[in-house]
């Protein structure tokens, strides 16, 4: 089974893939983990993440294990990660060397310790409209610029990241407005999603909806 879920930053989609991974039994690919891996080491050789051919060529040579050495770096997860994630991700040419990789996932899906799973959770922007447009489910979450500003900045206090409410407010929405305006997969939902405002739930009463609409596709296939 493929699940994507798709929406913009900090709409909780890391928290609801991970719960739903866990319960279907399906490994979780988080697809922004690609682009902050290609961002932060642009950013780590002192290049400029909007710099095609600097970005291309970090891109070309990516590896899951490159991936997860560099998610260890205290700027995978801050707001220079993520900054330079949205940069390098608005370029064509960027995102099209690094869509093999993301497809390929869905053909042998694995979890973290190598035992194979029977499908994926994919979190992003265009799981469900470029990587994978078989998915069996698809979700489009979403909230208020506001309230996403604010749980990220919550996320960063606790990491104890010096940054205002103010600062991450405009970032989200510059980070908003690059994602959505791009010219190759702009981040949009897929025509089948099913779309989700979070602004008033509980990540619970997201999640009870999700499931209830994953239980429901069963059942049709069951038939
Ligand atoms: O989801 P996350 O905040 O980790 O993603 C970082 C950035 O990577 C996003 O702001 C977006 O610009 C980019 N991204 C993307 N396509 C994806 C996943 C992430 O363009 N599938």
């Amino acid at each position: 089974m493929i699940i994507t879920i798709d929406g913009p930053a900090a709409a909780g989609k890391g928290t609801l893939a991970s719960k739903l991974a866990l319960k279907y039994n399906l490994t979780y690919f988080d697809t922004g983990m690609v682009y902050r891996a290609v961002g932060l080491d642009v950013v780590l050789q002192g290049k400029d993440p909007n710099d095609e051919q600097s970005a291309l060529s970090v891109a070309q040579k990516l590896t899951f294990p490159r991936i997860m050495e560099l998610s260890k770096h205290q700027d995978f997860r801050s707001a220079v990660g993520g900054d330079a994630a949205s940069k390098v991700s608005a370029i064509p040419s960027v995102r099209a060397a690094l869509l093999q990789m993301q497809r390929d996932f869905a053909l042998n899906p694995q979890f973290s310790d190598g035992r194979k799973a029977s499908g994926v959770v994919y979190d992003g922007r265009d799981a469900g409209t470029v990587i994978c447009p078989q998915a069996d489910v698809k979700v489009f979450i979403t909230a208020s610029s506001e309230v996403r500003a604010m749980r990220r900045f919550k996320e960063f206090q606790q990491k104890g990241l010096t940054i205002t409410y103010d600062e991450v407010l405009a970032q989200t929405r510059e980070r908003d407005e690059r994602d959505a305006s791009r010219s190759s997969a702009p981040m949009k939902p897929a025509d089948d999603a099913v779309i989700i405002d979070t602004s008033d739930m509980s990540i619970d009463e997201v999640y009870k909806k999700v499931c209830d609409i994953i239980e429901s596709h069963k059942k049709i296939l069951e038939k």
